[in-house]
């Protein structure tokens, strides 16, 4: 059989869960796929009745591909569904806990969640923003965020969070693709130590967006200030004002809930559409079974309220179970790289997200970090965003859940809207680098070029019915939406990651499909051959990317992080220990993913959600003009990278 891409990296590790998890899990019932697929509807159906509806569905699914409506004629109210519906059992719970970077605490329970996110759909109201409007959100990680979204959510309007480490020209951009009415924007924000201030960036920004009727400011430190024009005012100020009772405004199923843009390969940010009913029913799901959410958990998920794992695991799916949940401001290593740990022992979080870009920075600073704190409040680890490689896999197994805990290694992508291929913690025997299987009720496969089925071995990771969460278009961009995601088969989407599938069914990411490189007629995924290096005593991180080379068409260009402590030893003698990682990576995988050139880094390229930008690192290696840099969380990095390159081409 022809396999799309090889499959080289074998891990034969694994780890069942233990008698006293799986009988106390949410989900304990092996049957569960089967019962799911054999009446797909009405298992999604079961989930959806678990949130609470103004007007019941008539029908569960319309599917005109690639066209979806879930619960059609069902009406609801996110916000409703996050907070008022908790009130009368939980009003006195913590629904958020947060930390300031700076080391301020503030807890806020349902009740108070609920006055404020009443409060500020009034105002909102008041300034003009209706129901469909579209309203851009640039803030930092501070409880006015989530009141934000909820706010918005409770009159109709469509949420557009922008990222506060994006630059003006990137949220100008944004709104104005959106047309978004309104900004909600803070003075200020912390990012490891240092203040950042969102107001003159969001000042830029609209000086070029004439969509924008007025500007809300949420004074972030006491000393912050400013002078407000007309069409600026202190959300301070509107919420005193603002009466504390609003009616939810009783939205269809298939009503936008929020877009949120994400870059594409290529091309400008696409804004990805989701609706109300089918998105938080898969939120809700996801919550209840991944994370196995109880009443007494102390959640917390690291993701920014930029990204989709903040929309879906920080504010919709945990606040539809009625959770608590923290939120952390700042940088992971301030003031000390021990600030994590620190917060999970002072909170006694028991439930963290985090992704593998930040487990191997942990990596990096030691396990004397988290060692000297007191975790034995977690039950349960998480990881999404990228391939988590198997040795930051069992060190985030061993050193942060102690070996106690599960580890969910959770695929999925801003257009799923939810998690897709994991593990169900009390049921599935995790593999360390494998997300394992499809949700229950998700049709994953993975298919070749043609669309047929390969049962075991490598090729395209597709979803072959449709689900709740799926996005429901581009915004504005219809013929975009079509060609991306439904043109490669009929029907089908297609997620564009390479994936393989084991004998035993589990799925393992190999990365985007445009992370694939083909050496000599073998495509070899990009992770693999970072996971082999990784492996290496002495490397941090790696990036590994295809450059043009004669004889093999392409070859593999490794960018390596070595570790502090091994730093002088490895350098001593560069030559040697660059045969040295070359030989580690045949041994590996094989002589045919042996890296052609190896270049010792201080940083690599990633965008602000951590992922590696392996398009910055082929535009070095191949000696090209750089590309955008916009989305950079630090473009420094790429200068240098650039230049110690052509030094040793
Ligand atoms: C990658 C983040 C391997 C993948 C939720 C996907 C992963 C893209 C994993 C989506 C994982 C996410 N294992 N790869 N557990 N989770 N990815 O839209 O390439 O920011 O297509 O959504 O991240 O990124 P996005």
């Amino acid at each position: 059989m022809a396999h799309e891409i090889d499959a080289l990296l074998q891990e034969t590790r694994e780890f069942p869960p233990s008698e006293s998890f799986r009988a106390q899990a949410n989900i304990h019932d092996p049957a569960i796929w089967e019962q799911a697929k054999a009446d797909r509807e009405g298992y999604w159906a079961g989930w959806a009745e678990q949130l609470d509806w103004q007007t019941k569905w008539t029908r569960v699914l319309d599917w005109n591909p690639p066209d979806a409506k879930w619960f059609v004629g069902g009406k609801l109210n996110a916000s409703y569904n996050c907070v008022d519906r908790h009130l009368a059992t939980r009003g006195d719970k913590p629904a958020l806990i947060w930390e300031g970077e700076p080391g301020e605490v503030r807890r806020i329970t349902y009740r108070e969640l609920h006055g404020d996110v009443s409060r500020f759909a009034n105002a909102l109201k008041m300034l003009g923003v209706a129901s469909g409007d579209r309203v851009a959100i640039y803030m930092p990680l501070i409880p006015e965020a989530v009141v934000a979204m909820l706010a918005c959510a409770r009159i109709g309007a469509v949420h557009s969070v922008v990222f506060g480490g994006f630059s003006a020209d990137a949220l100008r951009d944004r709104i104005q693709d959106a047309q978004a009415k309104l900004v909600i924007t803070a003075t200020s924000g912390y990012r490891r130590g240092s203040v950042v201030p969102l107001k003159k960036t969001t000042d830029t920004a609209v000086a070029e967006c004439p969509s924008i009727e007025h500007v809300v400011v949420v004074r972030r430190r006491d000393e912050d200030d400013a002078t407000l024009n007309e069409r600026e005012v202190w959300y301070h100020d509107v919420m005193a004002g603002a009466d504390a009772e609003c009616e939810p405004e009783w939205v269809d199923s298939e009503h936008m809930l929020y877009m949120l843009y994400t870059s594409g390969s290529t091309g400008k940010p696409k804004g990805i559409v989701h609706t109300t009913g089918g998105y938080l029913t898969g939120c809700y799901a996801t919550c209840k079974w991944v994370f196995d959410l109880k009443d007494d958990d102390v959640y917390w998920c690291t993701a920014d309220i930029g990204w989709v794992t903040g929309h879906s695991y920080v504010v919709y799916g945990p606040l539809a179970c009625g959770a608590t949940v923290m939120l952390y401001e700042g940088a992971p290593d301030w003031p000390k790289q021990d600030r994590f740990w620190d917060i999970i022992e002072r909170h006694k979080v028991s439930v963290f997200y985090t992704a593998p870009t930040a487990i191997r920075a942990f990596m990096k600073w030691g396990p004397q970090l988290p060692q000297a704190h007191d975790m034995s409040s977690l039950r349960l680890l998480g990881s999404v965003g990228e391939p988590i490689n198997p040795e930051a896999w069992i060190w985030y197994h061993k050193y942060i859940g102690g070996e106690r805990c599960p580890v969910v290694d959770t695929w999925w992508q801003t257009e799923t809207g939810a998690i897709m291929i994991t593990p169900l913690p009390g049921l599935v025997a995790t593999k360390p680098g494998s997300a394992t299987k499809p949700f229950p009720g998700i049709d994953a496969e993975i298919l070749d070029q043609h669309g047929n089925r390969v049962e075991v071995g490598g090729g395209y990771l597709a979803i072959t019915s449709p689900w709740p969460s799926m996005l429901r278009g581009i915004y504005g961009d219809p013929e975009r939406f079509r060609q991306q995601y439904w043109s490669k088969w009929p029907g089908v989407y297609f997620t564009g990651d390479g994936a393989k599938r084991d004998a035993d069914g589990y799925f393992w990411l190999l990365g985007r499909v445009d992370d694939v490189i083909n050496v000599a007629g073998h495509r070899i995924g990009t992770m693999e051959v970072e996971s082999a290096l990784v492996d290496h005593p002495a490397i941090a991180e790696a990036a590994v990317v295809g450059i043009a080379h004669e004889i093999k068409g392409t070859a593999i260009a490794a960018f390596c992080i070595v570790k502090e402590s091994e730093r002088a030893n490895a350098l001593a003698d560069p030559a040697k220990f660059e045969q040295e990682l070359k030989a580690h990576v045949a041994e590996k995988i094989g002589a045919i993913a042996r890296p052609e050139k190896i270049l010792v880094t201080a940083d690599l390229p990633k965008t602000r959600s951590g992922k590696i930008m392996r398009r910055l690192l082929r535009d070095i290696a191949e000696g090209r003009a750089l590309g955008d840099v916009t989305t950079l969380a630090d473009p420094g990095v790429v200068a240098t990278l650039k230049e110690k390159y052509e030094e040793e081409a």
